[in-house]
């Protein structure tokens, strides 16, 4: 490998920045020219590409959003525009790829890489910690601790008022944010994609605890659970308990912004150093991963197909947490 092409692609999280920044660093320091991709796999198609040395890195660990902009493409997705995005890689005589982003992004690497000789390594960045072979995906830190400080202030609110309030939180279908926010914010119930929440049980026990006057003032809904969302949950809650003073409050994309934590620009740092590692010592198509602290490459074809494990541990803790 001698030049090689790094991108971030889907849904932006804090610390991609960090990880563009030891990608290309590492790259550099090793002796490799890099190659900035805009805007994903859409850049890739269109010859937006940059060389890029390693001032154009500087300043950036701290920032969120990536400075190399995102896109979901569905182009990439067809041979053609595969065909076109190699064309300008091998134009230039790229000849590795790093990519950063979630499952559909390495879905598309996978592609790509069984299709021409270009080793694609993938790293986990996404604020929805939804990928196997790993503990850890850039951007969940901060996205979680977005979602506890924004919770934080609503639960004053509701303190105020004796409101219960139903709040919803991104995740898409998995529940990692709603469950790690709802703990740390000391919730009555979260509601996830992993697991049937039963309505019966959380009314009967909301009710009960009203006898005894345990003020329940928050409720944390992953926006993938099965009810549809906090505004559908809301809208059950009210019918069942007509008496309730209750209030949906949805994060959206707060969630995905902001300075990235000291623990996923570590993380980003760690996997943007080995990505390129990986690369060098031809460990090829894999994502690189944490796991146990260690680092853990698995192919990126694992990667695609491989459900992230959910477990129910943290659920039974928060029910009695909050008993
Ligand atoms: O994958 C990250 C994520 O923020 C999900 O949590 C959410 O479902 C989705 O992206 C939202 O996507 P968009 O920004 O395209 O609306």
């Amino acid at each position: 490998v001698t030049k090689i092409g790094v991108l971030t692609s889907g849904g932006d999280a804090p610390g991609m920045n960090a990880a563009v920044r030891a990608v290309v660093r590492t790259a550099i320091y090793n002796g490799l020219e890099v190659y900035g991709v805009v805007r994903g796999y859409t850049g890739m198609i269109e010859d937006d590409i940059y060389h890029m040395d390693s001032k154009s890195v500087a300043n950036i660990i701290q920032r969120g959003g990536t400075i190399l902009k995102t896109a979901r493409c569905k182009e990439f997705f067809t041979p053609e525009g595969r065909l076109k995005a190699y064309n300008n890689l091998a134009k230039r005589g790229i000849d590795g790829l790093v990519v950063i982003g979630g499952d559909g992004s390495f879905n598309g690497a996978q592609r790509f890489s069984n299709e021409f000789d270009i080793p694609c390594i993938g790293i986990p960045g996404t604020i929805d910690k939804d990928i196997a072979g790993t503990d850890y995906t850039i951007g969940f830190d901060t996205a979680v601790n977005t979602a506890v400080n924004a919770i934080d202030k609503i639960r004053d609110t509701a303190d105020a008022h004796d409101r219960l309030f139903v709040v919803e939180v991104m995740g898409r279908d998995a529940g990692y944010i709603a469950l790690h926010s709802g703990i740390a914010t000391g919730a009555e119930k979260v509601f996830v994609p992993e697991a049937q929440t039963d309505i019966d049980e959380l009314v009967a026990s909301l009710t009960e605890k009203e006898r005894r006057k345990k003020l329940v003032n928050l409720i944390v809904v992953a926006e993938g659970d099965k009810f549809g969302g906090g505004n559908e949950v809301g809208k059950i809650l009210k019918e069942r308990m007509p008496n309730a003073d209750i209030r949906v409050s949805i994060l959206g994309h707060i969630q995905r912004g902001g300075a990235p934590s000291c623990f996923d620009r570590l993380i980003a740092s760690r996997m943007g150093y080995y990505a390129v590692e990986s690369l060098l010592h031809g460990r090829h198509n894999v994502m690189v991963g944490i796991v146990n602290d260690q680092m853990n490459y698995i192919p990126l074809d694992t990667a695609v197909k491989e459900k992230h494990i959910f477990s129910d541990e943290w659920l039974h803790i928060l029910k009695v947490l909050a008993s």
